[in-house]
């Protein structure tokens, strides 16, 4: 009988160690060792294949060194596509993560229906072939999934998943998802951290000898990161992430890690009845249909990539009820809010201290873009002394500790934007315009240094 062994795993890094141990050396964190029991199971000669060395190569000087075109495969959805850097690329690990029900499944088999002139495997742990033809004929509707050259399974055994590839012969694989998916070689059961580490192995070393790219599906933990330990990331070429608010039907996809492309581009789509479908001008709901006199809202100017996006930024400033007021921001850095809220009673002289601030990015949106600053500062400006904003204004500016309007990368191209979109008015700062033409544009660039010139201009 073989001898059972069990070591002890590092759940964020992946360390393995034979004994428990309190703090973790590689990463430092602390009890985040588990046991697992490991039973090497000898190699069956189908899985020997698997261990085998890439190639035989040999070191060479860079200059000899041949580089292939790689001929990106282009996914028929330009979002997506936008997001891989335009395609994915052949023998690519690529690893998509998000909460259940977010609708990872739905975007993998939306995509294996729909791509061009493709051969794809789509292989199954956690949905029977029955469910996932339910989905697909939901997906497409009335044209039903009839796609000769997507072939759908249910499997959970890597060993057996090659057995497939060599069947089916695939351009792309898709894997749901690799918390379910086990190895004939280690003897622990499907979504352990040891588990985990030896797929995702397998599938890298897959991917790269048959040039097969590898779409994996990833769960993430409460925390927000993805289950198992950092080594999967480590391991794949790019690590996708899928996210949204559940109470509105938008969904992002954001890049983490990209060895292939920017990890700054996003791409959004909406969840209907039907599957996902791309948004490709994201300011028509970002904006919402507004009356001209409503105070507390304001217009943000900001990027995400190299997208231009308008989002609409409220809030409600009210007297706090309680001694402590209250402040909550839905969709901004909480902290960043209070170092704002603080600058403005600072500098504008209001008494925040004593009122109560909510902030609402509209959408359910996130943003990371700090030119969002000025519009938060003015939205919140403009509920407090009850006074509208035109909708018509939009703003893209950072600020500073000191109330400064600090300038932002590619205003040029954002207020391109503004003018295309038919703005009449961006605030932008006056350190930002230098060398730039103003008068190339239609609409009016007000420029700024300091918050009080802003509120001067908006409510004076
Ligand atoms: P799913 O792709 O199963 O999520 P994940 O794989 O990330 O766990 O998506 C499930 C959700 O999406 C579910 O709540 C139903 C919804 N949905 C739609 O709204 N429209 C659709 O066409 C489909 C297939 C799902
Ligand atoms: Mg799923």
């Amino acid at each position: 009988m073989a001898k059972v062994k069990s070591f002890f795993f590092c759940s964020e890094c992946g360390y393995q160690s034979s004994s428990w141990l309190g703090k973790c050396p590689e990463c430092g964190k602390w009890n985040t060792f588990s046991e697992e029991v490991v039973q090497a199971v000898k190699p069956a000669s189908s899985s020997s294949k698997l261990h085998s060395p890439l190639s035989a190569s040999t070191p060479k000087p860079i200059s000899q060194v041949v580089a292939a075109e790689t001929q990106r495969i282009p996914t028929g959805c330009a979002e997506f596509d936008r997001v891989l850097g335009g395609g994915i690329v052949p023998g690519s690990l690529i690893l998509l993560g998000g909460e259940p029900g977010i609708g990872k499944s739905t975007l993998l088999l939306q995509t294996a229906l729909n791509i061009p002139d493709r051969r794809i495997l789509y292989v199954s742990g956690e949905e029977s072939e029955q469910q996932i033809k339910m989905r697909a004929d939901r997906l497409m509707g009335e044209r039903k999934a009839e796609s000769e050259e997507c072939y759908v399974v249910s499997e959970t055994v890597t060993q057996r998943i090659v057995e497939h590839i060599e069947q089916v012969r695939p351009d792309i694989l898709v894997v749901d998802s690799i918390q379910t998916i086990s190895s004939e070689t280690i003897d622990s059961s499907a979504g352990s951290i040891s588990q985990i580490r030896e797929c995702t192995a397998e599938f890298q070393r897959l991917a790269k000898e048959r040039s097969l790219p590898i779409l994996l599906v990833g769960h993430i933990t409460k925390d927000g990161n993805l289950a198992g330990p950092k080594v999967m990331e480590h391991i794949v070429d790019c690590v996708l992430q899928f996210e949204g608010d559940r109470n509105y039907g938008y969904r992002m996809l954001r890049s983490l890690k990209n060895r292939f492309g920017s990890t700054a581009e996003i791409g959004i789509f909406e969840m209907q009845g039907d599957g996902l479908r791309e948004v490709s001008n994201p300011s028509e709901f970002l904006l919402s249909q507004r009356d001209e006199n409503l105070s507390g809202c304001a217009v943000a100017a900001t990027l995400e990539g190299a997208r231009p996006m308008f989002i609409e930024v409220q809030s409600l400033v009210s007297s706090a009820v309680y001694g402590t007021p209250q402040r909550n921001a839905n969709g901004f850095d909480f902290r960043r809010l209070s170092m704002l809220l603080a600058v403005l009673e600072k500098r504008c002289g209001f008494k925040l201290g004593a009122k109560d601030v909510f902030l609402n990015i509209a959408g359910g949106i996130r943003v990371s873009d700090p030119a969002i600053d000025l519009a938060v500062a003015c939205s919140v400006l403009s509920s407090n002394v009850d006074m509208p904003i035109s909708p018509r204004y939009c703003f893209a500016a950072e600020m500073g500790l000191s109330g400064e309007v600090r300038p932002v990368s590619r205003v040029e191209q954002r207020i391109t934007e503004a003018d295309r979109i038919g703005f009449e008015k961006i605030f932008v700062s006056k350190y930002n315009m230098r060398g730039i033409n103003k008068k190339r544009f239609g609409l009016q660039i007000v420029e700024v240094a300091v918050i009080e010139e802003v509120f001067r201009a908006l409510f004076a």
